[in-house]
């Protein structure tokens, strides 16, 4: 009997996870979910607790779906920890976006001056998540939604020292799902690998017979065919630059390779609609009052609008993967252990790995070009410079993991977003 805790249970995304997990009954037979939240979220977290009620009830299951505000009362004996919480809620993130966009550099939930403070603001809760842990489940592993999702993943493992810890992402899944119907070809005649960092991976595309099907789909890549989330905007890639690279980006990278359309882009985004943050509490908000209609009990349409949307199939096949052992192909975050040549092989790093009851396996990627590589290495000392400062609360430590973020020009300006940041959050900052 299996016991499943999801801590940030009030998220618009649990109906996602109770239908992945109701698909996947006969293989994981779950006894029991707790839902956890906190009193700001309480609210959300009881109509979320209620519509999952009803999914299991309706699929003909005898699951348990408990709530509760009391995180360690939830985690006794947990056989799977899920996080998905969002330190601060929605407000939290309309403040990461909007303070940097004010000072004409980008405001994004997971990249540039948003995604450090979102991690600032986070780390700290994992930290005593894990000290429960610890104490009231210490065989649980622990799969890490919560974004920025490699860098939290990276903080579990490798400083609190919770190895049981894979970290998730819906980008690769989105992509793998999408490629067959570009090419025209059944999924499993495709063959994936991918490599990179949480947000920041490439890939590599095989057909069966070996051959290798990475160009075909670059000549595809800037069609709005599906394969990219519905947060990012499809500025279009340079086919040039990606033939060169031979490599699949993934949709995060046009933050990077189109730094400027995708800036202007979020500034025009700013001055329609708000920021993408402003967006979804009104999505947020209609989910909700369609969650409450007592008749509902499947996963409404609607969910679709959210970038996160499918996350459950790769939450609910990993969990499935490692209680049964079934040695799965995915892209997780996990320990490098020398898949990625270039970077510490204790480094968290998003790689093509088999799941079993042992957890992830990540599979050699091999040498990476001289671009990939400096992309890479840059990129992961900006995450580590950013878990120091999350755990020190030292303010040179954290103007150094902005200074290093290459989406946040250093200087002047960055100093006043820097503290911006930092007094606006300062309620969920009790580090610095
Ligand atoms: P949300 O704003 O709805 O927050 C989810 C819940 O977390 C809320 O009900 C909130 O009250 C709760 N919460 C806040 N602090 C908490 C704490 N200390 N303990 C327990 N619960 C707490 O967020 P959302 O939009 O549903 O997103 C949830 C999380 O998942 C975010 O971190 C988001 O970035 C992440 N996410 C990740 C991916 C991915 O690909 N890995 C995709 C989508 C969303
Ligand atoms: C993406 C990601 C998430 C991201 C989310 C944003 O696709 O993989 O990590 O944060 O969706 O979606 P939203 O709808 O909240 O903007
Ligand atoms: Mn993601």
């Amino acid at each position: 009997s299996i016991k499943i805790v999801t801590i940030g249970g009030g998220s618009s995304y649990t109906p996602e996870l109770i239908e992945g997990f109701i698909n996947r009954y006969e293989e994981l037979p779950i006894k029991e979910i707790w839902l956890v939240d906190i009193e700001d979220g309480k609210e959300k977290l009881e109509i979320v607790g209620r519509l999952a009620q009803r999914m299991w009830d309706a699929a003909g299951y005898k699951v348990k779906v408990y709530t509760t505000l009391n995180r360690q009362e939830a985690l006794v004996n947990a056989d799977f920890v899920t996080t998905q919480f969002r330190v601060g809620l929605l407000d939290a993130r309309i403040i990461d976006e909007r303070i940097p966009l004010l000072h004409g550099m980008l405001g994004q939930e997971t990249n540039g001056a948003g995604g450090v403070f979102k991690a600032f603001r986070t780390i700290p809760v994992m930290k005593e998540i894990i000290k429960d842990m610890k104490a009231l489940c210490p065989n649980a592993w622990l799969i890490n939604f919560t974004n920025p999702s490699g860098i939290i993943t990276e903080a579990v493992i490798k400083q609190f020292g919770w190895e049981k810890c894979i970290g998730l992402c819906n980008v690769p899944g989105i992509a793998m799902m999408n490629e067959p119907n570009v090419l025209g070809m059944e999924p499993t005649k495709l063959h994936h690998q991918f490599a990179g960092l949480n947000h920041f991976h490439w890939h590599k595309v095989f057909d069966n017979q070996g051959n290798d099907m990475t160009d075909q789909l670059i000549d595809h890549i800037n069609e709005k065919n599906g394969g990219t989330p519905a947060n990012i905007y499809q500025a279009e890639f340079p086919l040039e630059l990606l033939h060169t690279m031979h490599l699949l980006p993934c949709g995060y990278h046009r933050y990077y390779y189109l730094e400027k359309e995708m800036l202007e882009h979020s500034i025009e985004e700013f001055r329609c609609g708000g920021t993408r943050a402003e967006q979804m509490k009104e999505v947020e908000a209609e989910l909700f009052k369609i969650y409450q209609n007592p008749d509902l009990t499947t996963k409404p349409e609607q969910l679709k609008k959210r970038g996160g949307a499918y996350y459950s199939d790769t939450a609910c096949e990993c969990i499935s993967a490692i209680y049964n052992d079934k040695g799965s192909h995915m892209v997780v975050s996990t320990k490098n252990k020398g898949a990625i040549s270039c970077l510490d092989s204790e480094s968290i790093v998003e790689v093509s790995s088999i799941i079993t009851a042992k957890g992830a396996s990540p599979i050699a990627w091999g040498k990476m070009r001289s671009a990939e590589k400096g992309w890479v290495q840059i990129m992961k000392a900006m995450e580590e410079c950013t878990i120091e400062a999350a755990l020190s609360g030292d303010y040179g430590q954290a103007l150094e993991a902005f200074t290093i973020n290459p989406l946040i020009q250093s200087g002047r300006e960055a100093k006043q977003i820097l503290d911006e940041l930092l007094v606006a959050h300062a309620k969920y900052l009790p580090q610095f």
